[in-house]
């Protein structure tokens, strides 16, 4: 984000003076009461000890937090299975037959899945990876559809204390290796595919790809989803069905260390290499357990709870996965995606399972406003009782129409703030609490201690913007990235010395609530996906007609922000016309193929010269202002004032419309 983004931004808020108090009968009844942030305040890290002694635990902690600044420990000495915290006690305190899972295919196959079914499961599955020779501090890299199998997978990594590291099902053959590769994995689950707008999308194939490069894999457990033809190597992939459904149901959880290694989770930061996020057990358990029943108001025996997001983000992990279970809650998960078969597919859902609680990014509801509001009401959404929103900023236009057309002006809207590394919510209303403003995440969470702070650390005063900082440490935090201490210690605990810099400007308004303004960094966030501008380039200049890229994220009305190359291409003349498009088209399926499809360029303009400073920085605050097609900020640094201007009559070219 640009000075004049961050400026814009500012000014557009100052006008938002709409409030709304919670709804008098849920405010009565609510998990948080007032007087809960006075509670937590008299001593935040006591509080964080009360709450985590909601879970099982096989060995009491002794001290709650030892901070040896940027290194955490929470619950020490306490000893726990995670695995046990989200199945095996609600089966032991009788609630075998609730349902844990009410699961729906995009094809329209259903499973329902109970506490006892989903303890099953993971027992089998724990043993078969027992016999592939899993053992504890094991990574095993999971890349899957959203079927029951993946949540199980990770449940029986976490009950052998082996971390998982899920990828997303939509990341390439290459960024799948770079992750195996990265934390050693010897064993992979994914399934032959999953089906996706309307068809089966295949998995394996990546899989394949991906262990060319990953000699020492030596076992590849496939789900069979699709039943799609299936490429197989002998020795090395076994289907799901024969090793996993034959193996006792029976399994003893084995008690972890509260920092026994839980998960790793790769996301961008500023450089090509994304960072491996390291999420340990006990804290985080109890941060995402703590939140998930406090800001979701969440009553287990009658809500059903629906977290719209893909398994293969932290929002799945903690709020699909580890938050809803831990809690003994019901949820729902649907494999694909809202268009299929009809524009109508989660308003059928949300009246299907009765859905109570529904939490998913702006960039949906953009999308769903988009496809007009006669879709949502033909269906029953009566329900609905609390909607929340995570991912990026939401505009106040999106918030209203939200809280209008689905919420039916009767649920409050919780906007989360949080980030991979923060493992759970931090700044977020309390439904019962906070009369919350279209677009502002308000206030930190119970026992989080945040501020905003100007470019030398001060707190900024009401009114004013600056930086998102967390000055205290939390339970759910990263514990670091993986194999690569200095490089946590840099990004997150160098920018303002004694706290945690998130990346993202926020704005502090006169009553003192926070709303974020997105991130001041090179990393974009494209319908809530955080790409760094620089793995994209990265991805650009491995293409050989390359020589030169800059990326910038631009202004979006659906996906918030869309990403923006300018290429300049090895040779003396720029192409253009026929075979200049033909170019552009092959960068963008290039860039998918490096990453994903989630990170091919919206548009790549070619251009002869990039605008760089005397020293030879890309000057890409200037790319951004051409890009948004806003007016030039200051140019009196450039080697060569003319390049911008060539650059934006160059900018015809280069649209794409497919995501
Ligand atoms: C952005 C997703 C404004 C922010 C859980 C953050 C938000 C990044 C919000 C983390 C929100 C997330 N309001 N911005 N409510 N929630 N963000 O790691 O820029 O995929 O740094 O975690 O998303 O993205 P990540």
């Amino acid at each position: 984000m640009s000075d004049s983004d961050s400026e814009l931004a500012l000014s557009a808020l100052l006008h938002e003076n709409r409030q709304f108090p919670p709804p008098a009968a849920l405010a009565a009844s609510a998990n948080a009461q007032p007087g809960i942030y006075e509670e937590a305040a008299a001593d935040p890290v006591a509080w964080w000890g009360r709450q985590a002694e909601e879970l099982s635990w096989a060995e009491p902690f002794g001290a709650v937090l030892e901070w040896d600044l940027p290194f955490a420990k929470w619950f020490l000495g306490g000893r726990l299975n995670v695995s046990y915290n989200c199945l095996d006690r609600h089966v032991e305190a009788g609630r075998g037959e609730k349902v844990a899972f009410f699961w729906e295919g995009e094809p329209g196959d259903t499973r329902v899945i109970t506490y006892a079914d989903l303890r099953s499961h993971v027992a089998r599955a724990a043993n078969a990876l027992t016999a592939l020779g899993v053992r504890a501090g094991d990574v095993v890299a999971i890349y899957m559809p959203m079927i029951p199998e993946t949540v199980v997978t990770m449940l029986a990594c976490a009950r052998l204390g082996a971390p998982h590291t899920v990828v997303f099902g939509g990341f390439s053959a290459d960024a799948l290796k770079g992750r195996i590769l990265d934390c050693d994995t010897r064993v992979v689950v994914t399934a032959d595919g999953g089906y996706r707008r309307g068809a089966a999308s295949a998995l394996k194939p990546n899989v394949d790809e991906a262990l060319e490069g990953c000699p020492d894999v030596r076992a590849v457990l496939v789900v069979r989803r699709t039943g799609q033809e299936t490429a197989w190597t002998e020795g090395r992939d076994q289907w799901w069905h024969d090793v996993v459904e034959p193996q006792s149901d029976e399994h003893e959880p084995e008690a972890f260390d509260a920092e026994q290694p839980l998960y790793i989770m790769y996301t961008s930061g500023t450089t090509a290499k994304p960072k491996g996020i390291l999420h340990t057990s006990g804290g985080y358990l109890t941060h995402v357990s703590t939140t998930h029943r406090l800001i979701f108001d969440l009553k287990p025996e009658t809500d059903v709870v629906w977290t719209a997001a893909d398994i293969g983000w932290v929002t799945g992990h903690s709020y699909i996965v580890y938050g809803p279970l831990a809690n003994g809650a019901t949820s729902v998960m649907y494999e694909g995606t809202p268009d299929t078969p009809d524009r109508g597919r989660w308003w059928d859902i949300v009246e299907k399972y009765r859905v109570s609680i529904l939490y998913t990014a702006p960039t949906t509801i953009r999308t769903f406003m988009k496809w007009g509001e006669d879709i949502p009401a033909r269906r029953d959404l009566s329900s609905l009782r609390l909607l929340g929103s995570v991912g990026e900023p939401i505009n106040p236009e999106a918030w209203m129409w939200y809280r209008r057309v689905i919420g039916r002006d009767n649920c409050p809207i919780v906007d989360t703030w949080w980030q991979t590394e923060t493992g759970g919510i931090l700044i977020t209303p309390l439904p019962g609490i906070t009369a919350t403003k279209p677009g502002a995440a308000m206030t930190p969470f119970p026992g989080i201690s945040a501020e905003v702070v100007d470019n030398h650390g001060d707190a900024v005063g009401p009114g004013e913007g600056g930086y998102l900082v967390l000055t205290q440490p939390w339970p759910g935090m990263l514990r670091g990235i993986w194999g690569d201490p200095q490089r946590y210690l840099d990004t997150y605990w160098s920018r303002f010395a004694g706290s945690y810099f998130a990346g993202d400007g926020a704005k502090k308004d006169e009553d003192g609530d926070l709303w974020l303004l997105g991130r001041v960094d090179d990393v974009m966030n494209i319908s809530g996906h955080r790409i760094s501008t620089t793995e994209v380039e990265h991805a650009l200049v491995s293409h050989p007609s390359v020589a030169e890229a800059a990326v910038v994220g631009a202004a979006d009305a659906t996906t918030g922000q869309a990403i923006v190359a300018f290429v300049t291409v090895k040779g003396t003349t720029i192409d253009t016309g026929a075979e200049g498009e033909a170019l552009v088209a092959a960068l963008r399926e290039h860039v998918a193929r490096e990453i994903g499809p989630i990170a091919k360029p919206r548009q790549i303009f070619l251009t002869p010269d990039l605008p760089k400073t005397r020293s030879g920085k890309i000057m890409r605050r200037l790319l951004r202002d051409v890009a948004d097609k806003r007016e030039l900020g200051d140019t009196t640094t450039l080697l060569d004032p003319g390049v911008v201007n060539s650059i934006r009559d160059n900018m015809s070219g280069g649209e794409d419309d497919e995501g």
